[in-house]
């Protein structure tokens, strides 16, 4: 495949390969160090709206494996107005040799891929996120094992782009996933139906809820993220009214697996969808998540690069 822009493009097979992949470049991080594996390559990194995690990590990523980043800002680029897409994208094939687009639309970054003869990397658009989703499924694998088919994964709060992701892996790893969402907030229909889709295969179950506390019943991953993603902010109020009741707050917790634990793909809007005893208490991994990101985007990069 040359580019990365959704889990769901990937076989179950291709993501246990990229998740053992990230595995090993993550002992190999922290034993002796990357081999300069993405030497004389330039990542470029178009960013639409702002980030801490993906544009750190995909820069560190690089710059571990002895390659380098190029950021380029929303002004600087002005993707589809001060140029077209497919423009953007002939140009910077001459310059790089890989991008990485955090986008509005979806539509955006397919408009890239269409156009690059480089690799490119879905940094998160309006549709999913699936960088994130391989960190969080590096992050689950890590406590509960490769082998772990069957798990139970609870998602409450607004169905978004990070959910779509989460439920794309899931369903290719062989987890089930419990969704508990306000009516107005459910999933993307085209994500849900490439998920059963998947599910048929692998045995995974989906299950879709209004209650989050039926929706946190014997999970063994409780995930939630901000009720207002980027570009959403002038629906902020009314969703502060809405998301309250999907917090994931110290009862919700223990409403679930004893050996639960909770996630958050950040930034966390604290003491709205995840309160500051659960983010900083024993059944949390979200900075452990956050730095996952800069191993299974090495793997991502190394098989785009075909180095690994
Ligand atoms: N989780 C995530 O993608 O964070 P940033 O928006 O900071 O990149
Ligand atoms: N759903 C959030 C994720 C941020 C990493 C957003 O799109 O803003």
């Amino acid at each position: 495949m040359k580019d990365f822009l959704a889990i769901s493009d990937y076989s179950a097979d291709e993501i246990q390969d990229l998740l053992g992949e990230a595995v090993k470049l993550k002992k190999e991080y922290f034993t002796k160090g990357n081999k300069p594996i993405f030497k004389g390559k330039v990542l470029g990194m178009i960013f639409q709206k702002p980030s801490l995690r993906t544009r750190i990590s995909f820069d560190m990523a690089m710059r571990h494996c002895g390659g380098d980043a190029l950021y380029l800002s929303p002004n600087e680029i002005g993707l589809g107005k001060r140029e077209t897409i497919a423009d953007v994208a002939r140009v910077l094939s001459g310059y790089v040799q890989a991008l990485m687009a955090r986008v509005f639309e979806h539509e955006h970054v397919l408009e890239l891929a269409k156009w690059s003869d480089i690799p490119v990397v879905n940094g998160l658009s309006d549709y999913n996120h699936p960088c994130q989703g391989m960190a969080d499924a590096l992050t689950i694998i890590e406590k509960f094992g490769i082998n772990s088919k069957g798990l139970n994964i609870s998602y409450v709060g607004d169905g978004n782009n990070v959910t779509v992701s989460l439920m794309h892996v899931s369903a290719l790893l062989g987890w089930n996933m419990t969704l508990g969402t306000p009516e107005g907030y459910d999933m993307n229909p085209k994500a849900v139906e490439i998920a059963q889709n998947i599910a048929k295969k692998t045995g995974s179950k989906f299950t879709f809820v209004r209650d989050p506390h039926q929706a946190v019943k014997g999970a063994n991953v409780i995930y939630t993220d901000t009720w207002t993603s980027m570009g959403q902010e002038e629906e902020t109020a009314k969703r502060e009214q809405i998301l309250p009741p999907y917090q994931v707050n110290a009862k919700l917790v223990s409403e679930a697996d004893k050996d639960v634990i909770v996630m958050h793909c950040l930034p966390a809007h604290r003491n709205q969808e995840l309160t500051d005893d659960v983010a900083d208490g024993e059944h949390s991994v979200i900075f452990q998540q956050a730095h996952n990101r800069l191993h299974a985007q090495k793997a991502i990069l190394a098989r785009l690069f075909g180095v690994a």
